[in-house]
């Protein structure tokens, strides 16, 4: 009796504090495994990772630098998002073959397309090195000494890992703010082939309209093919290369998502700050997403305008909108949801709570250092941030300094030519740059400003002139002057004035904001190790997971709808029939294919079910990650969070914060109905 009662406590006192928050360790699942089965999980935490034996692990792969995808069959089939492929998808694509409008289906092996410069990385192991990492550092060091011996430790550690194969990358990253260290080996494929993609009106239905929304109708993934050399080992790109052989896939169930069912995302988090003060919370939801909101506002609706107008130009700046909206949106969404927790208020009771308990002791005064370095960081990451979402983005420059580097390092400069001038529209770029030097000034504080910027502005007068000016006399804009270039043209190219200006604001930034943002981030980063450290002394009861950085990551809860507002509820799957109410051949976000009108009105698919929503704690990077069952089979592909909870990053609320998912059987009805694609099941395992 008292043992079970014990077990009893044990096991309440490692739940984290709010149900289903947490990106947890694969490696430390076994600190997880009691609570997941407790929920109705049916695997053990072997199943999950291993590195003896063959694991759920070694199907997941990290797709290019920030999605996640899955393997599905013993022939190296993959499932990602939509959006995730969505630059090859691109890149393949012309006015003749518009993969993005029409889709993309590979009918034999022969035909799946090789993607230049995209991988897929799988993890081989991951290890706690925290003392390997430590040797040679003592008490008496210096926190920036302790930092130097991390890093020359670490460069050891990989330079081993690297050698025990072939194709191998390896990182040892810091977990807990570096209370931790882990060293991560991934064996890492180069050889990834399109294999299918929806229309976008499938894959992207809704669009911007949609996006971080719910309910949701998007069919957002795409297929590829993991090719490996004869010896199933990585290898460049080659006709001779085969398809991968996997240690593991998943098998895929039809039974679908139930209210309530236990549902399992398993992928790579990009990045997450639960644990940080409440200056940094305040400083990015009174701020840094209003600038930035108000920036990328202005520079979003020149872009639709002209794209409105032209076919062309929209295909050209489709990928480019997509990014720039895609986080304009999601910040919109987490100032709102850090104003509605409160979190700034709750952080600051938390940080009265920590000063009473950290007197007399090492972290006494911490968090008051801490603010101290947020006050003196905040105007300088201001500006920077202003700087990075106006001037930067301005195409001219950025391609101007790019042609300049190659030229310095005497690479070629076609393909960085061919590719810029495939996807530029003059009109908008000039648009942009007026609208940005005037957005610049407006919202720059006159002491930051570059000396450059205000002699210019009073030459010219006005931002606009400034820009007709500088289009009108830049060779930049010119394709054939600038493939004429050579690397001795150097000067050319310095005297420019889109360069001179992209050069002048570079400068500034080094010599007057860099200096003061890495020196507080540094002190930051090293003072948040203690931070996080003595928050799991303050509370030892509670279940501490890492904030993330890209690694994989076990997020578990359920199938759950959400109540967003007052009077409002949401159920948690959608339907075909949905699809049908918002299709509307006059709004190009939600004008389905004709095909699929004809198959609506055959009847009986009005239940068929497209996305569903779930409580895992979910990030960007989680895009393309596997939802799995109770059983461990893959019932869903995950996309999306909804906008009230993307403040999740930074506070969980389980009541609003949710993950949104493909259904499994949409893709297969999608690949089946739309793409003719059916062939493809023969590969797949179906688990029912
Ligand atoms: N919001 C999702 C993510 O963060 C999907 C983005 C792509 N979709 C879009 N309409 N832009 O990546
Ligand atoms: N769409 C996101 C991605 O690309 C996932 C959404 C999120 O941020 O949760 O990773």
């Amino acid at each position: 009796m008292k043992r079970i009662f014990l077990l009893a406590a044990l096991v309440l006192l490692l739940q984290p504090l709010r149900a289903d928050e947490g990106m947890w360790l694969p490696v430390l699942i076994s600190q997880r495994i009691g609570d997941m089965q407790a929920k109705g999980f049916k695997l053990s935490a072997e199943d999950i990772y291993s590195v003896n034996q063959a694991s759920l692990k070694d199907a997941v792969v990290l797709f290019g630098g920030g999605c996640t995808g899955e393997v599905v069959s013993d022939e190296g089939l993959l499932l990602t998002n939509h959006h995730c492929g969505y630059g090859y998808i691109q890149r393949h694509s012309s006015v003749e073959h518009d993969y993005l409008k029409d889709g993309f289906w590979a009918m034999d092996r022969k035909s799946e397309l090789p993607n230049r410069g995209l991988t897929v990385s799988f993890l081989e192991r991951m290890e706690d090195v925290t003392a390997e990492a430590l040797k040679g550092y003592d008490k008496s060091m210096t926190e920036s000494m302790r930092d130097s011996v991390v890093r020359a430790n670490s460069a050891r550690l990989i330079q081993n890992a690297v050698k025990e194969g072939k194709g191998l990358r390896a990182s040892v990253e810091a977990l807990y703010y570096g209370n931790q260290y882990f060293l991560f080996v991934y064996k890492i494929y180069r050889d990834v082939r399109l294999v299918g993609a929806p229309p976008s009106s499938i894959g992207k239905f809704g669009g911007d309209t949609d996006n971080w929304m719910w309910p949701r109708h998007t069919g957002d993934f795409s297929i590829f093919r993991i090719y490996a050399g004869k010896d199933n080992e990585p290898a460049d790109y080659s006709e001779d290369n085969v398809p991968f052989r996997p240690r593991k896939s998943f098998k895929i169930s039809r039974k679908g998502a139930q209210p309530g069912d236990f549902t399992f995302v398993y992928g790579c988090p990009g990045s997450t700050k639960e644990y940080v003060v409440s200056d940094d919370v305040r400083y990015v939801a009174e701020v840094s997403d209003p600038q930035k909101i108000d920036l990328r506002t202005q520079r979003l609706d020149i872009m639709k305008k002209y794209m409105a107008q032209d076919q062309a130009v929209r295909i050209q700046y489709s990928s480019k909108a997509a990014g720039v909206s895609n986080a304009w949106k999601k910040w919109q969404g987490e100032a709102k949801g850090i104003q509605k927790m409160n979190t700034v208020a709750s952080k600051q009771a938390f940080e009265a709570k920590f000063r009473q308990w950290a007197k007399g002791t090492e972290y006494d005064g911490l968090v008051d250092k801490l603010s101290a370095l947020y006050e003196k960081r905040n105007p300088y990451y201001h500006a920077y941030e202003i700087y990075s979402e106006s001037i930067r983005p301005i195409e001219l420059l950025q391609f101007a300094g790019n042609v300049r580097a190659a030229l310095s390092a005497k690479r070629p400069i076609d393909g960085t030519v061919e590719s810029f001038f495939k996807d530029y529209y003059q009109p908008i770029d000039e648009e942009i740059c007026a609208a940005m030097l005037k957005a610049f000034d407006a919202s720059m504080e006159d002491g930051f400003k570059p000396a450059y910027f205000k002699e210019k502005m009073a030459q010219y007068g006005s931002a606009e002139a400034w820009q007709k000016d500088l289009f009108s006399k830049s060779l930049f804009t010119d394709k054939a002057k600038v493939l004429a270039l050579t690397p001795d043209d150097i000067d050319k190219v310095t005297s420019d004035p889109a360069y001179e200006l992209s050069d002048a604001f570079n400068e500034w930034y080094i010599e007057t904001l860099r200096p003061v943002i890495s020196e507080t981030g540094e002190q930051i980063r090293l003072l948040n190790r203690d931070y996080m450290r003595a928050q799991m002394e303050f509370e030892p009861n509670k279940a501490f997971y890492p904030d993330a950085n890209l690694t994989l990551r076990v997020a578990y809860g359920h199938v759950q709808g959400y109540k967003p507002s007052d009077a409002v509820e949401y159920a948690p799957v959608s339907t075909l029939k949905g699809i049908i109410e918002k299709d509307n051949p006059d709004i190009f976000d939600y004008n389905i294919p004709q095909v699929l009108r004809d198959i609506y009105a055959e009847g009986g698919h009005e239940n068929q079910p497209v996305c569903f929503l779930a409580t895992n704690h979910t990030s960007g990077g989680n895009s393309g990650s596997p939802v799995i069952n109770s059983d461990g089979n893959l019932i869903g592909i995950n996309f999306d969070r909804v906008w009230e909870g993307t403040m999740s990053d930074i506070v969980f609320d389980p009541d609003v914060c949710r993950n949104i998912s493909i259904d499994i059987r949409y893709l297969l009805f999608v690949v089946d109905k739309i793409g003719h694609a059916g062939y493809l099941f023969n590969e797949m395992n179906f688990a029912d």
